[in-house]
């Protein structure tokens, strides 16, 4: 029998976060990007509540499978059951903390700890110690003291997200609309997706928000400060985004999508004609699967957040998680999720595009992780992070009258999406628990459907 984390304590409550994150006067605070009073409640209320991405069913292939990373700073495995499910279980040993995998991932028949030899089934059972015989005498009762697991686990079109918090909304009630555009990545073709080469991780002296709110929308940035990159390595300007024709921020709770429609080669990546080829190709078997309106955002220069910390670029296929290491560090867990029944050579030309533009030698992640740093850094002025910045753009651009799912705002050029990421990170700092958290969605639930109103309250 393994120990269930309880449900998370949230006591304590910053009493001037409304300071910090004034949403219907469009300013936040530097001072969000360096408190460190401030990260250590983000971890409690937001890291140990939220659906945090953990990994892709595909990076497991057999019973004993495991993939060892993190949530919010806490060390976890995701392991692969007999049966064919997968449980998370805390990497840290129940006697006295040490930790029981030290490897990123591989195949066990179980865990033992380095410092006194107790060991672990992948079920997370103790079943065995060095000098078991010592216990008999002591009322030990074994079965209470298997790996702690974590509260929920559960999977979403082949990736597995976990939550300490036993009381969190379903997964699918916390993805809520929002999966309706990630289709358009994640299922667009039979078979579904896959990881193709392994795990990249590096540095960046950054607060996490600013990765996350980076890929939330903020295409604004993109014509700027990639476009010099993108001339001098790609052999062209980043693409100008005022000139398309329809394009679109939706969010839903601090979850947000900005996405051009019919855009296919306007990704700088994508303009390896092998690539564009095809996403022409599967065009009208993405049609026929997912509609119309969808098979128009393959490929298109867009980029998602699932909140708080997993994000993804649908045009260049790579997908990260920002995992927080202090107010002014995160560790990037970087990967390439491409179509499992794309051609193998598909394949290695989306896994080295999405080197060549964001991993860490990436001409673009570059471009990105200085603006980030000096953003954080900046903040480390007593004085500089009171300042007031400026999150407005789009305040009147949302959608009323509208068929598609979720919050919809027109045009890419919009910081609505900012805007929905830190009210509901400002929501969640203040909630003692998820009835708390304020209902601020405003569209439809389904696409299509008549007007429906969810909330996290009313969903549980
Ligand atoms: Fe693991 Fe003692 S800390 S056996
Ligand atoms: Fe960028």
């Amino acid at each position: 029998m393994t120990t269930m984390i309880k449900t998370v304590d949230v006591t304590t409550a910053l009493s001037d976060v409304d300071r910090f994150c004034d949403i219907p006067n469009a300013r936040i605070s530097g001072e969000i990007f360096h408190r460190q009073d401030i990260y250590e409640q983000e971890l409690e209320k937001v890291f140990a509540r939220c659906w945090l991405f953990v990994a892709h069913e595909s990076q497991f292939k057999k019973a004993g499978d495991y993939i060892a990373t993190t949530m919010g700073e806490d060390d976890v495995i995701v392991v692969r059951q007999k049966d064919g499910s997968h449980r998370a279980f805390i990497n840290a040993c129940p006697h006295r903390g040490n930790k029981v995998c030290f490897s990123e991932s591989g195949n066990a028949r179980g865990f033992i700890c380095n410092y006194h030899g107790w060991s672990f089934d992948i079920a997370g059972n103790l079943i065995g110690q060095h000098e078991s015989g010592i216990y008999e005498n002591s009322h030990f009762d074994a079965s209470k003291w298997g790996l702690r697991e974590v509260a929920l686990i559960d999977s979403y079109k082949g990736l597995l997200f976990a939550n300490f918090d036993a009381d969190a909304p379903s997964l699918k009630e916390y993805l809520g609309p929002m999966a309706w555009y990630f289709d358009a990545l994640f299922d667009n073709q039979e078979g579904g997706t896959e990881f193709v080469g392994g795990c990249i991780r590096s540095t960046m002296d950054c607060n996490w928000k600013i990765a996350a709110e980076n890929f939330v929308g903020d295409i604004l940035h993109a014509g700027w400060t990639h476009d010099s990159a993108a001339r001098a390595m790609l052999g062209g300007a980043v693409a100008k985004v005022s000139d398309f024709d329809e394009s679109y921020s939706v969010n839903w709770h601090g979850h947000g999508y900005e996405f051009a429609m019919d855009t296919v080669g306007n990704v700088a990546v994508l303009g390896e004609s092998a690539l564009n080829k095809y996403l022409h190709t599967i065009k009208p078997s993405v049609a026929e699967r997912l509609g119309d309106f969808r098979s128009n955002m393959i490929g298109s220069v867009s980029s998602a957040t699932i909140f708080p910390n997993f994000s993804f670029l649908p045009g260049q296929n790579t997908i990260r998680v920002w995992q927080p290491r202090g107010p002014n560090k995160i560790e990037l867990y970087t990967w390439v999720l491409v179509n499992k029944s794309a051609p193998e050579e598909i394949k290695e030309k989306w896994r080295k595009g999405a080197m060549m533009t964001f991993s860490p030698t990436g001409v673009f992640e570059m471009d990105d992780g200085e603006n980030w740093e000096y953003c954080t850094k900046t903040a480390r002025g007593k004085v500089t992070a009171k300042q007031d910045l400026y999150v407005g753009l789009g305040q009147e651009s949302l959608l009323q009258e509208t068929d598609l799912p979720a919050n919809v705002y027109s045009g890419q050029l919009n910081e609505a999406n900012s805007r929905a990421f830190y009210q509901f990170w400002s929501d969640l700092l203040k909630a003692p628990s998820w009835n708390d958290v304020p209902n601020r969605n405003v569209g439809r639930v389904e696409a299509g459907a008549a007007a429906e109103r969810c909330s996290l309250k009313e969903a549980k």
